[in-house]
């Protein structure tokens, strides 16, 4: 041990330590440094004495305060829902009609609406509703399989298509890969395409396929391809395609119809939520 002396290099104090001519410098914590870190510890003792913690094998300390984030949780919610109730109980109350004509009410159900959406309807319509061409129908255009207006919209929401509920929408279009031969299902399939194609209506009659769409189409899709809505059967004179314009895709449709079904909302998510789904689909630009 030596002693306490003034190191003029440093311009220190040393401790008295001195190994090998080695001199330790007396530099202790800075005060404001403990200071800070008995703070530090006061806080969490305190913290750990209100906050729920500190487990044991079977039990834990809830703390003095009996919070919980599953509590906080709740409490947030509530709120929400509280605030929302004026507009949900209105929206449980009245016909879609009623509540596309309040632009509040309606401004609430698009936005509960859009979420919904994107949560229970975007993986098969896509996010922007834009549907999958070939699987889905985009619900964007003007162009509807069942009907564009909000009941029609309503009801096919509720009920879904082709499944097994007792509303659902139902209907077929036969296999004719077990009627018509290759070669005729050929035929017809180019008759289809002249359908949507302007400039070929003129020789469009003349055509093999004419015959066996009139006999064998024409009941469901029209004579023009007009399409059916109260059977959800697409038009074949524009371009909008549910499954392909291109031959292979006609060709396939009509010898092995896909008979798309969609499950209904209804019993899954509530007639409030499917009523905000329809004004939120009949708002996204093809509503009639
Ligand atoms: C499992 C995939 C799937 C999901 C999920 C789904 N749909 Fe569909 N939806 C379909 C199919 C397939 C069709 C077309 C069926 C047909 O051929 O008629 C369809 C058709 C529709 C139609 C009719 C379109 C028209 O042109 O008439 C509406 C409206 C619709 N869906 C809305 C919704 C909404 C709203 C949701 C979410 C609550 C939803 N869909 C979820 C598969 C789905
Ligand atoms: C009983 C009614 C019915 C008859 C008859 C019928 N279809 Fe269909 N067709 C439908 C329905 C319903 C759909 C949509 C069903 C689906 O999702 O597969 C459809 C879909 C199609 C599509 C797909 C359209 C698209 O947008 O992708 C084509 C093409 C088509 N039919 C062609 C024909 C041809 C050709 C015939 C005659 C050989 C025919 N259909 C006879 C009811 C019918």
């Amino acid at each position: 041990m030596g002693e306490h002396r003034y190191d003029p290099v440093t311009g220190q104090y040393t401790t008295g330590h001195k190994w090998d001519g080695i001199e330790e410098l007396y530099t202790p914590l800075p005060r404001w440094w403990v200071i800070t870190l008995v703070i530090t510890f006061a806080i969490a003792i305190i913290y750990a004495l209100l906050y729920p913690g500190w487990p044991t094998t079977r039990f834990y300390f809830p703390g003095l305060l009996g919070w919980t984030s599953a509590g906080e949780l709740k409490t947030e919610k509530d709120a929400a829902r509280a605030a929302q109730a004026h507009w949900r109980d209105q929206i449980a109350a009245k016909p879609v009609s009623e509540i596309a004509q309040s632009e509040e009410l309606r401004t609430f159900a698009i936005t509960g609406g859009r979420s919904l959406f994107n949560q229970n309807c975007a993986a098969c319509h896509g996010l922007g509703a834009g549907g999958q061409q070939g699987q889905f129908p985009s619900l964007i255009d003007d162009d509807w399989l069942w009907g564009g207006k909000l009941d029609d919209i309503y009801l096919t929401i509720a009920h879904g298509i082709r499944n097994e509920d007792a509303e659902s929408r139902q209907s077929e279009m036969p296999p004719f890969g077990e009627m018509l031969s290759a070669e005729e299902i050929s035929a017809v399939a180019d008759y289809v395409l002249t359908l949507s194609d302007a400039k070929a209506v003129e020789g469009r009659k003349a055509l093999p396929g004419a015959a066996i769409y009139e006999a064998n189409c024409a009941g469901c899709h029209g004579a023009e391809g007009e399409g059916m809505r109260e059977m959800g059967v697409p038009r074949l004179k524009d371009q909008i395609w549910l499954y392909g314009d291109s031959k292979e895709s006609i060709v396939h449709q009509i010898g092995k119809p896909r008979m798309g079904s969609m499950p209904s909302w209804k019993p899954r998510l509530g007639d409030d939520a499917v009523k905000m789904l329809t004004i939120y689909v009949h708002s996204l630009g093809g509503g009639e």
